[in-house]
């Protein structure tokens, strides 16, 4: 039997995230062949017996009550960061200091200015570094990249992206982490419009300029806590007022003469992870949404007069990036796998070289630059120009 090098994580939160990564970390080894196993050594939580049972629920071997307990290890390879945004950058800086690898959730940091300084210690240290954007893990879009890459659309004129949930619209939904921005950062522009700036740079290119709008429609809250995915209890009586957007929308250009809309809300009624792009180019365009993940629409330019039309590639086949591993064609794949494919190029970056797959942290700070400008145009009503 091959031996496989062992890699041993330690991660810190056990929620929403916790709970996708743990999940991608089990399964890795059962999907593809690789010649790393991802170990879960040692959960960390702040509460001992909730940390005690997450362990138990989600297959890890041990836990600890402070993640600064982990750096000091030699039986910890890797640091997984799935807590709240506000301490990604401590937590993360302190890891690639102590010569750990890193996993961040995004968006990497509170600005760019602190995702920049992440970035930097993560390259001096030359551990290997990943921002989890999963969304471009899956088959589908990795599938639109290659097109794209391959010219099959053309010059690409358009980026299109919604992202669109709607599990804070009753008034009295807790004001939880998501909305204080001292510990968030923005509201949906940080949360969502991340993901469609990643996977907008990801497919057309690098963005040049950008104009905001944020808006905030209910202004206080029950303050309250997550419970787990999108779920939140009130902590009591008390009332606070929300500091962070609840829709934002940005209009930019990019460096190959491309233009992109962009759009994201927690109050659209009836849509509840409405993940979705459109791509228009001189030859042909493609769209995807998250709700029919395995889906890439295309349309070619060149298709015969009178059959032209908006095509639906189902993309299970071996021909799609990732699909392969798991079932045969026509057997589709879900959310939790975008984890499993993001995470084996993580183990593929450590098993190798030791060069950061991307998304890397540089990505994580490009996209914050992005997110800046968009709240500060969104603040003074002027465009504002990208530098990184
Ligand atoms: N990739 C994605 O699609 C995606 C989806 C959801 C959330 N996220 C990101 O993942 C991160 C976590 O979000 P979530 O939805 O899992 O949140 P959550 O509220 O469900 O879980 C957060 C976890 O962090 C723990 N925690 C909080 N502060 C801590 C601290 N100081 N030390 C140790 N543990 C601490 C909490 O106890 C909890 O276990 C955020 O950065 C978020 O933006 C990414």
């Amino acid at each position: 039997m091959m031996t496989k090098k062992k890699v041993r994580i330690g991660m810190i939160g056990y929620k929403f995230m916790g709970k996708a990564h743990s999940h991608a970390y089990r399964d890795l080894p059962f999907f593809f062949d690789t010649e790393i196993e991802p170990v879960l050594q040692t959960l960390v939580g702040r509460d001992e017996n909730a940390v005690r049972l997450a362990a138990e629920k989600l297959g890890w071997l041990s836990y600890e009550t402070d993640w600064r307990r982990l750096l000091e290890r030699d039986d910890i390879d890797v640091i997984d960061i799935g807590t709240p945004n506000s301490s990604h950058a401590e937590i993360a800086i302190a890891a690639v200091k102590a010569g750990k690898h890193v996993l961040c959730e995004k968006p990497l940091a509170m600005s760019a200015l602190q995702a920049k300084e992440m970035w930097k210690a993560a390259e001096q240290s030359g551990v290997v570094h990943m921002i989890c954007h999963n969304y471009r893990f899956s088959p589908a879009v990795q599938f639109a990249k290659k097109l794209i890459q391959e010219g099959v659309l053309g010059d690409i004129y358009h980026f299109r992206a919604q992202y669109l949930q709607d599990w804070i619209m009753d008034p009295e939904f807790p004001l939880v982490w998501r909305m204080r921005k001292e510990v968030t950062g923005s509201g949906t522009l940080g949360d969502l419009m991340a993901h469609s700036i990643d996977l907008s740079r990801f497919l057309v290119g690098e963005i040049t300029e950008v104009s905001g709008l944020m808006e905030t429609f209910i202004k206080t809250r029950p303050v309250g806590e997550m419970s787990g995915g999108l779920g939140a209890e009130a902590s009591g009586d008390d009332r606070a007022e929300v500091d962070v957007d609840d829709a934002a929308a940005a209009l930019a250009r990019f460096e190959n003469g491309a233009v992109g809309v962009f759009e994201a809300t927690r109050f659209a009624k009836g849509n509840r992870n409405g993940n979705r792009i459109e791509i228009n180019g001189s030859k042909g365009s493609v769209r995807w949404t998250m709700d029919q993940m395995n889906t890439l629409e295309l349309y070619l330019e060149d298709d015969p007069i009178g059959m032209q039309g908006f095509r639906s590639i189902n993309c299970t086949e071996v021909a799609h990036p990732y699909a392969g591993a798991y079932w045969p064609a026509g057997h589709p794949i879900g959310y939790e796998h975008t984890f499993i494919n993001l995470m084996h190029e993580f183990m593929r970056g450590i098993s190798g070289k030791g060069s950061s797959p991307s998304p890397t942290f540089e990505d994580g700070y490009r996209n914050q630059v992005v997110l800046d400008a968009i709240e500060q145009s969104a603040t003074t009503g002027a465009k504002v120009s990208i530098k990184y």
